[in-house]
């Protein structure tokens, strides 16, 4: 069984049908990429899955639970975590608290959990004490990633973690992404837009277009397809 089971997912906003009836699946342990065009309904997806906005038809398993019609609290609860696109700290609260708040579900932070965080991204170590807001996009992003394993997720969501970075940050973050993985055993399901370089580090992918699946398969089936290069890859 899958961690997660999303089926024929239908939603929007207000009277806008945005999801046209959306599967994506993430295996255990699994690095999951959605890929498309601007406005496809990429972030609808996440929002969906993660409770953020209702689903109008479909359903949503995790871990063999139906939670289509739980709030994204419940949805934490159960062990599932989310990294918006935007606006993803509290920018007038520290390091250190950002990343209290990421664990206030089980309460506090212990030492453990912040050398954890320290060890991954030591950059953040050196700026425990400073404001969010004031440090730059790809600190941000590493802050808001840490933040959301602060509950040891077994599912991540994370909506474009290369957005903002500069170009040599983009590699770093991926690789991240696979060591987090590998050591918290932690999902992960990601939308990106360096489409080429989320697929090589993903072990499976979706290409999302107008609101419905258009393609999906293996990292590198989709890398050495013709049809979603063309279409979605910026060309061969
Ligand atoms: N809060 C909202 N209220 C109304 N419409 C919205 C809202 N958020 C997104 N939309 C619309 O839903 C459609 C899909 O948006 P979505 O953000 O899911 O696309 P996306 O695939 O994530 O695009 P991008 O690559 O630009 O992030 C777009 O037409 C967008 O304008
Ligand atoms: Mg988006």
């Amino acid at each position: 069984m899958a961690l997660l089971e999303a089926r024929d997912v239908v939603s929007g906003y207000g009277d806008a049908q945005i999801l046209h009836g959306v599967d994506i699946d993430v295996e255990q342990e699994e690095i999951v990429t959605i890929i498309g065009p601007n406005g496809a309904g990429k972030s609808t997806m996440m929002k969906a899955v993660y409770g953020l906005i209702d689903c109008w038809e479909g359903t949503v398993i995790f871990d063999g639970d139906d939670i289509t019609p739980l709030r994204a609290d419940e949805v934490t609860e159960q062990g599932m975590c989310y990294v918006p696109q935007r606006e993803n700290v509290f920018p007038t609260l520290t390091v250190e608290e950002n990343l209290e708040m990421g664990a206030y579900i089980e309460g506090s932070v212990s030492d453990a959990d912040l050398q954890e965080v320290w060890d991954r991204f030591p950059i953040l170590e050196e700026r425990r004490t400073q404001k969010a807001g004031t440090m730059s996009g790809g600190q941000q992003q590493m802050l808001a990633l840490s933040s959301a394993l602060m509950i040891d997720p077994d599912l991540l969501l994370v909506d474009e973690p290369s957005a903002g970075l500069a170009p040599d940050l983009v590699d770093d973050m991926f690789d991240r992404l696979v060591q987090i993985r590998d050591e918290t055993e932690t999902a992960i399901l990601m939308v990106e837009q360096n489409a080429r370089q989320a697929l090589e580090i993903s072990d499976r992918g979706y290409v999302l277009d107008m609101g419905e699946n258009r393609f999906e398969g293996t990292g590198v089936d989709l890398l050495e397809s013709d049809e979603v290069a063309e279409l979605y890859l910026g060309g061969a």
